[in-house]
């Protein structure tokens, strides 16, 4: 075999995520819903990217089909290189609910991921502690989920996505149900956790400065059906220890952010 049929080396390592070509339709009760259109992007590992886009414009149809819980009508998704055919193991998911068991206290909750997955308890105990303790809630680990705010809950199902050290992970507006405070609070804890873990992370959000102050990227998707119309990088030093109040670095890609989805159709 010649050496020049031999893949790039360098590419294979660095991409976490390509998606290729990528069409979405569901099969509606009288018609097609098409949510995606030739959606084409890739992401580099570690790299945190943000999804932005109108209400019903496909991003959590995009996010289902990272995670491989949905096949593509058309186009290709692949991760570590290999096309996505069942859920990976090496993922983490958080969702907007967080779907905490109510009957699990805030330690049980988290472990429930190590079941699932038909890891031993007691190997991650350690671990899930350790994690409460870098999400500022290591007091509460015995604490049932009703005893908790919807930050602290939103904190433990962060922790549940990570306890199994998942290199991706995938965020479906994480914070959308929380209060202004809470939610920048929780930004910046986000990238203490994540910031120099070398995880690649997509993140769903409605909040387009949440969206700058997080991503290395930010992808900005029209109305339904959703395609790309910018990749906006945000070139701002890491770590990013506060949240921006007012004018600050990153409103130059806020403003462009803004207009990018102005020009891809209604912001609901
Ligand atoms: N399982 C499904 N069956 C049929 N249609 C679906 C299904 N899931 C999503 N859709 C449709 O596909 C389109 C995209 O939905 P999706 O949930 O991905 O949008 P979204 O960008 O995440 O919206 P939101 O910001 O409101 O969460 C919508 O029109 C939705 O009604
Ligand atoms: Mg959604």
């Amino acid at each position: 075999m010649s050496v020049k049929s031999q893949p790039p080396a360098v590419q294979q390592v660095r991409e976490k995520i390509s998606v290729s070509g990528v069409t979405h339709d569901f099969a509606g009760r009288s018609r097609m819903v098409r949510a995606l259109e030739d959606v084409s992007f890739s992401v580099d590992k570690g790299q945190f990217v943000s999804i932005l886009g109108p209400s019903g414009c496909g991003k959590s149809t995009l996010l289902s089909l990272v995670s491989g819980l949905v096949e593509a009508t058309r186009g290709e998704v692949r991760v570590d290189g290999a096309p996505i055919r069942s859920t990976g193991h090496d993922m983490g998911m958080v969702f907007q609910s967080d779907l905490l068991l109510d009957w699990r206290n805030a330690i049980d909750n988290i472990l429930i991921q190590v079941e699932f997955r038909g890891l031993k308890r007691s190997d991650y105990a350690d671990a899930a502690r350790d994690l409460l303790a870098k999400t500022g809630i290591e007091q509460f680990a015995e604490a049932m989920p009703k005893q908790l705010s919807g930050g602290m809950r939103q904190r433990v199902g962060i922790c549940r996505a990570l306890i199994h050290d998942p290199s991706l992970l995938l965020m479906d507006e994480p914070f959308g149900a929380l209060d202004a405070i809470t939610r920048e609070k929780i930004n910046v804890d986000l990238l203490n956790i994540v910031g120099a873990s070398g995880k690649t992370v997509l993140f769903v959000t409605h909040s387009i400065e949440e969206a700058v102050f997080l991503a290395d990227r930010v992808l900005v998707m029209s109305g339904r059906p959703g395609r790309l119309v910018a990749d906006i990088e945000v070139p701002v030093p890491r770590p990013r220890l506060e949240w921006p109040h007012g004018e600050s670095v990153f409103s130059p890609y806020v403003k462009e952010a803004r207009e990018a989805l102005t020009r891809g159709g209604s912001f609901s």
